[in-house]
């Protein structure tokens, strides 16, 4: 069984969507660590709640960056994760996290990448850059994460409409149903070898 590391630091609801997946075993894998920096986000109690493991890295936890990206690793590492799924993680993954797992470190960003991603394209910020363009349709990416904001190497898109009177509001909902299934959908095909990692 492959074993999940979340890295996560708000709401949850990614987090929440992959664990359910592995319990009712449409993901054959399951999250063996939730790391937040953030020691106050829901995504912690959720994970509390459902008897996962979890840890707080920060800089409150290890004031040197360098520090924390070699606890990132080591926490990684320790908990024999296969697989780094970041889900609503606000920070970067340092570069020795990086290099421990080349390849297998995962983001989902809410469009359709390159499209509205970036540094600052986050949360309603996409959506609201999406209606402002005028856009028919937006989407969910997963993406290889590498040393660039939503730059590697995409592994799945979905589209999803966008509708005449959307608020960024509507549409971050609508893309959201579609980045639940998404992503657990992507991490399959990945496990059963439909989606090849590049080495
Ligand atoms: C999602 O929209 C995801 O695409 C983006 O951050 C948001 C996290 O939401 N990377 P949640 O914490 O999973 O509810």
């Amino acid at each position: 069984m492959k074993k999940l590391g979340i890295l996560v630091s708000g709401r949850g609801s990614n987090m929440l969507a992959i664990m359910d997946a592995c319990k009712t075993g449409k993901l054959s894998a399951e999250v063996s660590i939730v790391i937040s920096n953030n020691r106050d986000s829901n995504a912690l109690t959720i994970a509390r709640d459902r008897n996962i493991k979890t840890a707080h890295l920060s800089s409150i936890t290890h004031p040197d960056v360098q520090f924390l990206d070699i606890a990132m690793k080591e926490t990684l590492i320790d908990n024999e994760v296969d697989f780094v799924l970041l889900a609503g993680f606000m920070k970067k993954v340092g570069r020795e996290t990086l290099n421990a797992y080349k390849g297998r470190v995962l983001n989902i960003h809410p469009s359709l990448l390159p499209r509205f991603g970036g540094q600052g394209m986050f949360g309603i910020h996409v959506h609201e850059a999406v209606i402002t363009a005028a856009e028919k349709e937006t989407g969910v990416t997963i993406h290889l994460v590498d040393s660039e904001y939503d730059g590697g190497t995409i592994l799945a898109q979905r589209k999803v409409p966008v509708k005449i009177n959307d608020t960024p509001e509507s549409l971050a909902a609508r893309v959201l149903e579609v980045e639940h299934v998404l992503y657990a959908e992507t991490i399959q095909k990945i496990i059963d070898g439909s989606i090849i990692l590049p080495d």
